[in-house]
């Protein structure tokens, strides 16, 4: 065979992001061979809104996948198979050309609780549960069509096709109209229990079906790359891409979120609670969702907080312009400081307490207009007592939704800590304490892009399932313990941030009123 005998043993994870997308080359024992990505903008044109330029993403991505193959230094054809992942619920409105219409309106996008309350009227509560097994969400897909149809209705006229953002993707690189289940469980569109569109409510709010692609299961080959997108990418015509998953779903199974007993924590912009569900559960106060996961056959349960490693961030880059500096100077990360800073507060932060609502929250109170709050403050408040009530706040967030996910009984042994607020041995600790569960890390971070790289192996044949999948490719690393004494203190002050949200709640409705009269 000689100089023909080429090596197929690269799988490709390709994650659309919110700031960027990342491109993600793994061997099939799960390291890391390269990775490189691309930023594009995020537009917010008006107050609630956010959109994106599907068109951009393409740019990113041909930049990302062309750079980690050079990168790598591999020839393209050594790709067996890529994975789709990408930021959820966004929704991209094609022309009968597959062009987009206008921007996508993203997963963040606040803009539609009139047509999420039209919605629900119309199909009736009742039903919309039984469909969809979640309530209408303002950043769900369902809404932001029925928005274009009474804002945008020139542009309604022309849409043939609408797809969520990594199957745009999917569509520039093979040419096919195709989703799975994960990403579209999250359209308010998609029968859950059934694993297939919910036609019924298709209907009765008169979105055509043949808008919308096939649900494939999240390992089956959707399509091939197409000579076209392997000219404007770098790779292999004829390389396979399959379903891929929604970018929750595909880092839990690159945390290995794919049997009952483990729980996932991901502390990125968003906060996510993730569990692995062998039926689709529904908690009966809709705090949480219930999608279809990334495995064949089984669902998940998630509780999503909007601004988690985002609060930190929105705290570090409007108070800390001095912590910024020292650790530019230091060559250290800012968030290295903050944490420093935070583990000079004792336990509960002498009771300054922070809600983390900071663009609205959904788990575990679907409240577009909720705001952040830092409660508490009195003469002995320092910097040290703010950086760690928000680093509580948020972990209270997603104990929040922890502690439904035990009211439902779901099987909780550990915690697997991921994204960019699990780095900090520190916060990892509070989310310990205040969880009263063991927080552990594991040997890769690479976040969805690992997890669709591994779907993709298992649709190439490399793996016989997304589990063995997972057990070839992930250890566990680091164990975090709660501690009893810390935890006591936490569950009491747990209480008081929890009464404060229902204090408030009509407070924020008027103080948004009062807002958006000035
Ligand atoms: C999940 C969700 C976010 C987005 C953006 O429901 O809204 O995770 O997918 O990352």
């Amino acid at each position: 065979m000689g100089a023909e005998a080429v090596k197929l043993d690269y799988l490709l994870g390709i994650d659309l992001g919110t700031s960027g997308v990342k491109a993600l080359l793994i061997r099939p024992d799960g390291s890391a061979v390269a990775s490189a990505s691309s930023a594009y903008q995020l537009y917010s044109p008006q107050p609630l809104w956010s959109e994106q330029e599907p068109e951009d993403w393409w740019d990113g991505v041909c930049h990302a996948v062309g750079g980690v193959i050079a990168q790598a230094g591999i020839q393209a054809r050594e790709i067996r198979a890529i994975g789709l992942s990408g930021q959820m619920h966004g929704s991209v409105f094609l022309d009968e050309h597959g062009n987009p219409l206008r921007r996508a309106l993203l997963w963040n996008d606040q803009r539609t609780q009139a047509e999420c309350d039209w919605i629900t009227e119309t199909v009736g509560h009742q039903r919309v549960v039984e469909w969809l097994s979640n309530p209408v969400l303002t950043g769900f897909t369902a809404p932001k069509a029925i928005w274009l149809r009474r804002n945008e209705p020139q542009v309604w006229v022309r849409v043939k096709r609408l797809l969520l953002p990594k199957d745009f993707i999917r569509l520039r690189l093979t040419g096919e109209y195709a989703t799975e289940v994960s990403d579209a469980s999250g359209t308010a569109m998609f029968n859950v229990r059934k694993r297939a569109w919910a036609l019924e409510l298709l209907d009765a709010i008169d979105i055509p079906a043949d808008w919308l692609p096939p649900a494939l299961e999240s390992p089956e080959v959707s399509g091939r790359v197409t000579e076209a997108a392997a000219a404007a990418t770098g790779l292999a015509p004829g390389t396979p891409v399959v379903g891929g998953a929604g970018d929750q779903a595909a880092g839990a199974v690159g945390n290995g979120i794919v049997e009952p007993g483990i729980v996932s924590s991901t502390v990125g912009t968003s906060g996510v609670v993730f569990a692995y569900a062998a039926e689709p559960a529904v908690d009966p106060a809709l705090r949480l969702h219930t999608f279809c996961h990334a495995v064949p056959g089984a669902w998940h349960i998630m509780g999503v907080m909007l601004s988690a490693g985002g609060s930190l961030q929105w705290y570090r880059d409007t108070f800390c312009a001095a912590e910024r500096s020292v650790a530019d100077a230091i060559g250290t990360d800012p968030y290295e400081l903050l944490s420093r800073e935070a583990e000079r507060a004792p336990v509960g932060a002498e009771g300054l307490i922070f809600l983390p609502y900071l663009t609205g929250e959904r788990a575990p109170w679907p409240d577009p207009l909720a705001r952040g709050v830092l409660f508490g403050i009195t003469r002995r408040t320092d910097r040290s007592h703010a950086a760690r009530a928000i680093m509580e706040g948020v972990a209270f967030g997603m104990a929040d939704s922890v502690q439904i996910m035990q009211e439902m009984n779901v099987p909780m042994g550990e915690v697997r800590a991921s994204g960019g607020g699990a780095r900090s041995p520190f916060w990892r600790q509070i989310h310990a304490d205040i969880t009263g569960l063991d927080h552990v890390t594991i040997n890769t971070d690479e976040g969805p892009a690992f997890g669709v790289a591994l779907l993709a192996g298992v649709g190439a044949g490399i793996y016989g399932s997304v589990q063995e999948a997972c057990r070839s490719t992930i250890r566990v690393e680091t164990r975090t313990k709660p501690a009893p004494p810390a935890n006591a203190r936490y569950r009491e002050l747990h209480a008081i941030y929890q009464g404060l949200y229902r204090h408030l709640k009509e407070d924020f409705v008027r103080v948004s009123r009062f807002a958006e009269s000035g």
